[in-house]
């Protein structure tokens, strides 16, 4: 067996543990990142697309936000589309300047990758049969195999659970210590890429009776656009005319508009899930991102509530090894938690405002358009969407 001493070892390279690994090179903090996938994979898996000004501004401040600055897409409003008439929700005008960065998930990736091998770091990609070993003790160890079928094992003083949701760190604290909280929606999203011109200059979120529709970017060439659909529908169930005849009847307005059509190259279904477990800790590991909640994309805070975790758990592993601080890894759970129960409330309101449920009457359409006409109507509505949707402040940092 290979042994090797680090001192944070990271379990995935998805946003929350690449982020986390670049803070820690930059605070002089030695790891290892493990990812079970290919690079080629993770920096072509499709996901979200909009990051929050303080995500953006972490990007900038890693050293890795120079691409995503050319790229991207600075949006300083979004349009709440209901009854065929277009509300603009004006971020800075109401957040006091803020706005978000449409900017796709895979390219973050990419530009993480991209700066940590840069840096020589050690990332290990398709390795095989991970396990969490001894986390209730000062060293705890993390097995795996490599590409090549080598049995391996780190020891750390820390381990961060970056996993997502299909990972082995979550299970691998005992029974009894967690509890989770979950709410399950009765519809999934089809997302899609097409080969198009931009059919907003905004994002469009569209409440309809059909179902919801939302109209996204990703570059002057080509589209993203989801449509509510069945938490279990296949994609053979959606050629490309049902689809474009779908988006074109949810985003109908009285004046005529019509998406701009063309080649779909993409097509994907996600189910909607709300889930935070409690605790995010065991011992000297510490879990973050998916691998601890999950949020219904409706409210785009996925990813960006995953660089929020590291940012809080960075911060209390920085201070240990400063320090000798041990309050602010006791409080991890504590601190992360008031974030991530505020982006819950938000994502699940934003679903349950902007989806046709199952058996929902016209009571229930009209009562959702009364919402939006409401929130988009008035000032504290208006600035109540627009500070959750650009990302709340960071001032919690401690519990
Ligand atoms: P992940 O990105 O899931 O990264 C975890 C990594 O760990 C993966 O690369 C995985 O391969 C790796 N891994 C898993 N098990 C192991 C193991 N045993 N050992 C080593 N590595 C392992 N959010 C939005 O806001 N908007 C969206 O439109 C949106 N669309 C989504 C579509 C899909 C299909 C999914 C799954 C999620 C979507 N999300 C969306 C959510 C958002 O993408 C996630 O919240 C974000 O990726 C979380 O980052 P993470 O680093 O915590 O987890
Ligand atoms: C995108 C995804 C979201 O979940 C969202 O709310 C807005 C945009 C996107 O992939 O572009």
């Amino acid at each position: 067996m290979n042994t090797v001493k680090t001192q944070v070892a990271i379990i995935g390279a998805g946003p929350a543990g690449l982020l986390l690994s670049q803070i820690l090179h930059l605070e002089g903090i030695e790891s290892i990142v493990l990812e079970t996938r290919s690079r080629e994979a993770i920096e072509a898996t499709i996901r979200a697309g909009v990051l929050e000004q303080g995500t953006v501004d972490l990007m900038n401040q890693l050293g890795v936000g120079e691409r995503m600055q050319r790229e991207g897409f600075v949006h300083t409003g979004t349009i709440l589309r209901f009854d065929g008439r277009d509300r603009r929700i004006d971020f800075p005008e109401l957040t006091g300047g803020k706005a978000v960065m449409v900017y796709a998930q895979h390219e973050v990736i990419k530009d993480l990758v991209a700066a940590r091998l840069g840096a020589g770091a050690d990332i290990r990609f398709e390795v095989k049969d991970v396990s969490v070993n001894d986390t209730d003790t000062a060293s705890p160890k993390v097995r795996f195999r490599s590409k090549d079928d080598e049995l391996h094992e780190i020891t750390a003083d820390f381990i961060a659970g970056c996993d997502g949701t299909q990972g082995v760190c979550r299970p691998s604290i005992p029974a009894g210590v967690l509890k989770g909280f979950e709410r399950l929606y009765p519809f999934g999203w089809l997302g899609i890429l097409c080969k198009a011109p931009p059919s907003s200059d905004e994002l469009i979120y569209a409440l309809h009776e059909r179902g919801f529709a939302l109209v996204s970017t990703r570059s002057p060439d080509i589209q993203r656009m989801y449509l509510q659909c069945e938490p279990t529908d296949k994609i053979e169930n959606w050629s490309d005319d049902r689809i474009w005849a779908e988006f074109r009847a949810r985003l109908a307005t009285r004046d005529g508009w019509a998406p701009k059509e063309g080649e779909i190259f993409s097509k994907t279904v996600v189910g909607m899930r709300s889930f935070v477990t409690e605790p995010m800790q065991h011992g000297r590991l510490f879990l973050a991102g998916d691998a601890a909640h999950v949020v219904p994309p409706t409210g785009a805070k996925g990813l960006n509530l995953a660089a929020a975790d590291v940012r809080v758990l960075s911060r209390a592993i920085v201070e240990f090894y400063r320090k000798g601080r041990t309050d602010l890894l006791d409080g991890y759970t504590a601190t992360a938690l008031r974030r991530i129960w505020k982006a819950q409330r938000f994502s699940w309101w934003m679903t349950s405002m902007l989806h046709r449920f199952p058996g929902a009457d016209d009571f229930q359409h009209r009562v959702q358009i009364a919402e939006l006409d409401y929130v988009t109507g008035s000032r504290a509505g208006s600035t109540a969407l627009a500070e959750n949707y650009v990302g709340l402040p960071f001032d919690q940092l401690e519990p």
